[in-house]
């Protein structure tokens, strides 16, 4: 019997990214390289739906929009990200060039003005939130600061950023839309795919993995 070969992308090149980058920008870890672990399961999934409009919200480093790209062709869809952070949008589209490909990067919150015009057009929606419980005044801080401490600051559960997004997410996916989503065991998995499937959503784990403290998983949330 013969096991099928996945389908293997390379990890975008991030060598031009400085220490001075990593000050105000989220240096690509575990919950990154899970993301693009994800990815890389569902890699046919994705590539057999054909999308033409993918989304990452909070790029950062911009590694996971540009594996993105790569993984689906370049130049065959449309690929946004975002992020609240002025020196991530920088970062992304440096990112992008350094591995040949195109990004414009859009600084805002969340999906900010794209969120009316692509409802229901987003094939792939890519969050690795702000995933990290902390008091409201953080989160609050950080949100308005639009810097590092954005990239992790979560409040309750390390949930409130996240919420608003998948609140959101029924009016967002298309027919075949799909959301790869990181989480940390903190954030309730189980109970973020109970209140999807209220919704009419499908919410599987594509991959978990124990990483120092943190027990990540990437849920994948989607229309039935
Ligand atoms: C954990 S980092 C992930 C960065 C990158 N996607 C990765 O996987 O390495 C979270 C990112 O979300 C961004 N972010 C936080 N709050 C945001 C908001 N309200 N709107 C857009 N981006 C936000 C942060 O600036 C940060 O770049």
């Amino acid at each position: 019997m013969s096991i099928p070969n996945p389908i293997s992308i390379p990890t975008p090149h991030i060598a031009h990214l400085t220490e001075e980058d990593y000050e105000h920008v989220y240096e690509p870890a575990e919950d990154s390289f899970i993301l693009l672990d994800a990815l890389e399961i569902d890699a046919q999934l994705i590539r057999d739906d054909q999308p033409t409009v993918c989304v990452e919200v909070g790029s950062g480093s911009g590694i996971a929009s540009t594996f993105l790209t790569q993984l689906i062709g370049h130049g065959s869809s449309l690929v946004l990200s975002t992020d609240i952070n002025r020196y991530a949008c920088e970062v992304t589209q440096r990112t992008a060039k350094a591995n040949q490909i195109t990004l414009n990067p859009i600084q805002c919150n969340l999906l900010g003005p794209l969120s009316a015009r692509l409802k229901g057009k987003i094939d792939i929606l890519l969050f690795n939130p702000p995933y990290v419980p902390t008091d409201l005044e953080e989160l609050n801080d950080t949100q308005q600061l639009r810097d590092i401490g954005g990239a992790w600051a979560g409040g309750d559960n390390g949930m409130i950023i996240t919420d608003i997004v998948l609140n959101q997410l029924p009016d967002l996916l298309s027919p075949t839309g799909k959301m790869y989503l990181v989480t940390i065991i903190q954030n309730k998995p189980l109970d973020i795919a109970q209140r999807m499937q209220s919704k009419g959503l499908l919410c599987k784990e594509i991959i978990r993995r124990r990483a120092g403290r943190e027990l990540l998983s990437v849920l994948r949330i989607s229309r039935k």
